[in-house]
């Protein structure tokens, strides 16, 4: 019987196509997989450390607590230092914070920075409390602070980072850095203590 030559056509086209569709996926899925393992093996291999953070020095100055409103100048010397000898890392935003007994107290920006490998960068922190409420009980602690002539704060930073490693860089990372208890003086004779911050990336 002779088959209808029409017909065999008809099927081995498609066949042909399907083939070389599942072809084609295959070396898609390699090729993904092959990237994947390659940004795997340059990570490890470069895998970058966490910053280090301390504080080196803090001021406060016109503290004034009155009606359980604050107003207060801070100042803070931080210390960021990237031990990384191949990472450089963008810091895109940066905040900082003060808080007293769990409550924050005042709050600023810093400017975005771009830290080199294996660098130390002082960041000058001034940071403002402006008029801001306060609890009664918070009031009364701080005025006792300010008689006692040392204050004890928290300062936090919160930043958004990237690594950069060559021409490579890494997605946005929340860094987060508690530095607590830092003590303040009231009078400037005293000098203030080096504070080491926990790092959270
Ligand atoms: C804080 O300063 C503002 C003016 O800058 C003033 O109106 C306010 O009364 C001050 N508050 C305190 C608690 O000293
Ligand atoms: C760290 O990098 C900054 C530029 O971002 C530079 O001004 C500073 O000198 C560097 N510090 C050290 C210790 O290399």
């Amino acid at each position: 019987m002779a088959s209808n030559p029409t017909a065999t056509q008809l099927t081995a086209a498609p066949a042909k196509r399907t083939g070389l569709v599942r072809c084609i996926a295959i070396v898609l899925l390699a090729l993904i997989v092959l990237a994947g393992i390659v940004v795997l093996i340059i990570w490890l291999v470069v895998k970058p450390k966490r910053p280090v953070y301390t504080i080196e020095d803090g001021s406060v100055h016109d503290f004034n607590v009155n009606n359980n409103h604050l107003n207060s100048t801070f100042g803070f010397v931080i210390r960021a230092h990237n031990p990384n000898g191949r990472a450089s890392i963008y810091y895109d935003s940066i905040e900082v914070s003060v808080a007293y007994d769990d409550q924050n107290v005042a709050f600023s920006t810093l400017v975005p920075f771009h830290q080199p490998t294996r660098n130390v960068t002082r960041l000058d922190a001034k940071i403002l409390a402006q008029n801001v409420a306060i609890s009664s009980s918070i009031a009364k602690d701080l005025k006792l602070e300010k008689t006692s002539g040392e204050i004890e704060l928290a300062v936090r930073v919160k930043a958004k980072i990237r690594f950069r490693v060559g021409a490579w860089k890494s997605n946005h990372r929340t860094l987060r850095v508690v530095c607590d208890p830092v003590m303040l003086h009231f009078s400037s004779s005293k000098s203030f203590q080096r504070t080491y911050c926990d790092i959270d990336l």
